[in-house]
């Protein structure tokens, strides 16, 4: 089995745990393999923008998976993962957080959490994926830039109470390993009911934004794969592999 986070890397400053992890990857590092950082420098998030990480104050992290799964199967343990990080700030911290399609983490429409997963496979293979993780755990509303503010927000904000970052990476270790164990033995299917239960982007009017333009519809429902099924206004069901939804 598995026991994420069993192997920790504990950094003080770096530019970003991701590129961290590849290098620990590249030299072997074994699936479980957990960085944390108190700061990022250089913090990435998706579609090539910048990750706030400041110091002390967040949960960057990055776990490395090892599954033996066509690379096509990537999407799906993006999917997990904004599961396993979902129920565990809910156990932890009460704060509930639903998941908008594919893993940003939402309280009432501010982002709390962000995810980034990057694959490197091989013949059609994952050969590593890097999960990074970006929990804003303790920041203030003070921490926050000008362009941020009502769109992002902290567990402390939300909750009105510090909360600790080690319970928190633990609980995250635990869901994720037992998520992943239930998805290596009986496939995606229960993860996405998981996925869809914790969902603010099921049932709702949705635009997304694709390379191809942007679709306007209500979100139905994951398919087997883990992409997006739209009911477009005109009434086609699209199924949505990769693209940036708003919500509206
Ligand atoms: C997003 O755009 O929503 C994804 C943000 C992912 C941020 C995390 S913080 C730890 C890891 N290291 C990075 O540089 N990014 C991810």
């Amino acid at each position: 089995t598995n026991s994420f986070g069993q192997r920790l890397k504990l950094i003080d400053v770096t530019t970003s745990t991701q590129e961290e992890m590849r290098l620990l990857a590249e030299q072997g590092a074994p699936s479980g393999s957990l960085i944390i950082a108190e700061e990022q420098t250089s913090g990435r998030g998706r579609h090539g923008r910048k990750w706030l990480s400041p110091a002390g104050k967040g949960i960057w992290m990055s776990l490395l998976l090892r599954p033996e799964l066509p690379l096509s199967c990537a999407p799906q343990l993006t999917l997990l993962c904004a599961v396993a990080v979902c129920r565990a700030i809910r156990a932890v911290t009460g704060v509930n957080t639903g998941i908008k399609w594919p893993n940003d983490l939402l309280v009432d429409g501010r982002k709390v959490c962000g995810i980034l997963i990057e694959s490197v496979g091989e013949d059609e293979l994952i050969r590593y994926c890097v999960a990074g993780m970006g929990i804003d755990v303790n920041l203030g509303i003070e921490d926050y830039p000008a362009d941020l503010k009502g769109i992002a927000s902290s567990l402390k904000i939300e909750s009105g109470r510090d909360c600790d970052r080690a319970l928190l990476i633990g609980a995250v270790m635990n869901e994720f390993e037992k998520l992943y164990e239930l998805y290596l033995e009986q496939g995606f299917t229960p993860i996405g009911h998981l996925w869809e239960a914790l969902s603010v982007t099921i049932g709702k009017k949705i635009t997304v934004k694709t390379a191809r333009g942007e679709i306007q519809g209500t979100a139905d429902g994951l398919d087997p794969s883990g992409a997006l099924i739209l009911k477009s206004n005109d009434g086609q069901n699209i199924n949505i592999f990769s693209g940036e939804v708003q919500l509206g």
